[in-house]
């Protein structure tokens, strides 16, 4: 085994130190890129998913302003981890004591802004506007509509998205061949499938495989506890009527799947499928209350059942 496997973590290492390193988001590195070279950087505002290149891109800003000695003119701070506002306050009243040379301007980054409570976002508003002689704060957020308006307008918004699958597997394919693993592209596109975009997990579950002497697409999966063909499998016997079946196999695979995961594996089913467009509707309708109403603490078996029985009746019209 590999005996570097087990003392860098590859996120860490394989991220991008400047904003041109970047997989995708295109059209954010470009605006950003082009607000270095005229040393305009406003308060930015970074929305979008988990482990798509928001504090990459703020740590890399920071490097290109100030190279070695970025360290001290960039502040990471969490909103949901801190002990309330005052902290971030203070920490940020510390910070910005000392102004650097070049630029004129240090930057905060405070992440999960949304999980700000809106009055904690009127004050954070407040200590933007008395520090932003010295501080560009970089708010990130999930969903930017979580966000007060009178801070939105304060900055320049930029929309992350899922990365595509061709630059995951890229980049995937990078980190494989540094690493000298034993792989093939089929493994790289299960780890594309089960991270849905999210570089930081298609990493880590690569890192994870690679104890193993050959990486493939069942290992993978296996690893990543889903099991499309099986869940493929379940929706099928529902729609064949088979519903008790289908619900003995529900029940195995909730041993060992989540289940948000087995819905949003018959949701990428249902997605690939022919049926019809209004049966689809239907169905997408009945799995996004599945989804919600799992995520919000009901029984995955009760739920997925009721799911399957509506498949099975629906089935026989
Ligand atoms: N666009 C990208 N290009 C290359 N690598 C990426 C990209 N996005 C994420 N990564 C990889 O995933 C890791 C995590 O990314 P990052 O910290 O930027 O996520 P994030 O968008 O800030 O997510 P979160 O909302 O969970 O904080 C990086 O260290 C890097 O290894
Ligand atoms: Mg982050």
């Amino acid at each position: 085994m590999n005996e570097n496997l087990l003392k860098e973590v590859w996120t860490e290492k394989y991220r991008p130190k400047l904003l041109g390193e970047v997989v995708g988001q295109k059209e954010v590195v470009q605006r950003l890129q082009s607000l270095l070279q005229k040393r305009a950087l406003p308060h930015c505002m970074f929305s979008g998913p988990a482990g798509v290149g928001k504090t990459t891109c703020a740590l890399a800003i920071s490097r290109e302003l100030w190279k070695d000695s970025w360290r001290g003119n960039f502040l990471d701070l969490n909103a949901s981890d801190e002990r309330g506002i005052d902290t971030i306050r203070v920490k940020i009243k510390d910070f910005a004591r000392t102004i650097p040379i070049a630029g004129g301007f240090k930057i905060v980054y405070l992440d999960e802004a949304d999980s700000l409570t809106r009055d904690a976002q009127h004050a954070l508003r407040r200590i933007m506007e008395s520090f932003s002689q010295s501080c560009r704060f970089i708010l990130a957020c999930n969903y930017s509509s979580r966000i007060i308006t009178p801070i939105q307008s304060r900055c320049a918004t930029f929309r992350f998205t899922p990365l595509k699958k061709e630059d995951v597997v890229s980049q995937l394919k990078k980190i494989a061949d540094n690493e000298v693993l034993d792989y093939d592209l089929d493994a790289l596109e299960a780890l594309y499938h089960v991270s849905e975009g999210d570089m930081r997990k298609a990493t880590n579950l690569l890192q994870s495989a690679a104890f193993d002497s050959q990486i493939t697409k069942n290992k993978i999966l296996k690893l990543a506890s889903r099991d499309p063909e099986r869940i493929r499998q379940m929706v099928a016997l529902a729609e064949n009527g088979s519903f008790k079946d289908a619900r003995m196999l529900l029940s195995e695979l909730l041993a060992e799947i989540p289940g948000e995961d087995v819905v949003r594996e018959i949701h990428k089913y249902v997605a690939e499928t022919k049926a019809e467009p209004q049966k689809r509707l239907e169905f997408f309708e009945k799995l996004g209350e599945a989804e919600w109403r799992i995520t919000e603490g009901s029984d995955a078996y009760i739920q997925l059942s009721s799911l399957l029985a509506w498949i099975a009746v629906e089935g026989k019209k």
